[in-house]
């Protein structure tokens, strides 16, 4: 088990302690599986909604929040029936706009894992208007609720009048399927390839700055982030963002990335260039490789 795990782990209740600990394996990629819920009910007696509120400790664990020390935790449920753990980020050094917020990195978790869509998110605070629009730009915003410890709520009702994609005359949704495959790259590099694959699934309908960061840690694994665009803009998530909230959830420790490449869509009016150089930076010495394509 990752050692950030230990002390929330011990605040469990013994059968679901039981239950969770051969979950919590090297393997453990901060989302539970359909067979492994039924599991993990069957030990407990919870319902869904109770069995996710009584794991939000867990994703509470993988927050990194240096300047507030406030550690938030969600749990993203999947179409496929999946959860998916999300916890927020915050940079020492670059601005405060560089953080990824818990509900943001749950539904990162989500699409990276193959997700078109989320049925519900339990969060251990409110989420802010900021998560609140970003939600709104998703495939399933017009169903999606948010459970909070005293709460259960449809997404529309935390957010009447809402402005969204329709505004801007955009049918498409973050989450649904892209294949941006119009992007092109000549390299046997896994790391390029990886970013390729990522960028060619970002979601950029305001843009079309299709992008994606991937990054190589120390053990040779990658992570790679997706650029996803809201349309009040604002909201969007950064490819770099979203490749180290994924990383972290995974267990790595953003101080041993060894490399870092962005890959994004030279035929747009905007770059994700300058954002990811300043928030990698934060991270130590690695340059930023980078290729316009
Ligand atoms: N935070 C979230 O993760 N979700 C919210 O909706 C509320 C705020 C995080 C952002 C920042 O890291 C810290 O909580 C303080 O705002
Ligand atoms: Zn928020």
């Amino acid at each position: 088990m990752h050692p950030r795990f230990a002390k929330p782990f011990e605040t469990l209740s013994a059968p679901l302690q039981a239950a969770l600990r051969p979950m919590l394996d090297e393997e453990f990629n901060a989302s539970f599986s359909p067979a492994q819920i039924a599991v993990l009910k069957a030990a407990t007696g919870l319902e869904d909604r109770a069995l996710r509120l009584a794991l939000l400790p867990l994703a509470a664990a993988c927050s990194v929040a240096p300047i507030s020390k406030f550690f938030v935790g969600a749990i993203a449920c999947g179409l496929s029936g999946r959860w998916y753990l999300g916890a927020n980020m915050e940079f020492a050094g670059p601005g405060l706009f560089h953080s990824v917020h818990a509900e943001q990195s749950a539904i990162s978790n989500a699409w990276l894992g193959g997700e078109t869509g989320i049925s519900e998110i339990t969060v251990n605070y409110t989420p802010c208007g900021h998560c609140r629009q970003f939600m709104n730009e998703l495939s399933t915003a017009k169903t999606l609720k948010v459970s909070l410890p005293d709460d259960l709520s449809e997404l529309q009702s935390f957010l009447p009048h809402s402005f969204g994609p329709a505004d801007l005359d955009i049918t498409d949704a973050l989450m649904s399927p892209q294949a941006h495959d119009e992007l092109k790259l000549e390299s046997d590099d896994p790391l390029w390839q990886a970013a390729l694959a990522a960028a060619r699934q970002s979601y950029a309908p305001y843009s079309q700055g299709y992008a994606a960061v991937a990054l190589q840690f120390e053990d040779g694994r990658i992570f790679c982030g997706r650029y996803a665009e809201n349309a009040a803009f604002n909201p969007s998530l950064p490819p770099m963002q979203m490749a180290c909230a994924h990383a972290v959830l995974n267990g790595e420790d953003l101080g041993t990335v060894r490399r870092a490449v962005l890959l994004e869509n030279g035929n747009s009016p905007i770059s994700q260039r300058d954002a990811a150089q300043s928030t990698l930076k934060a991270l130590g010495t690695v340059e930023l490789e980078y290729q316009a394509v």
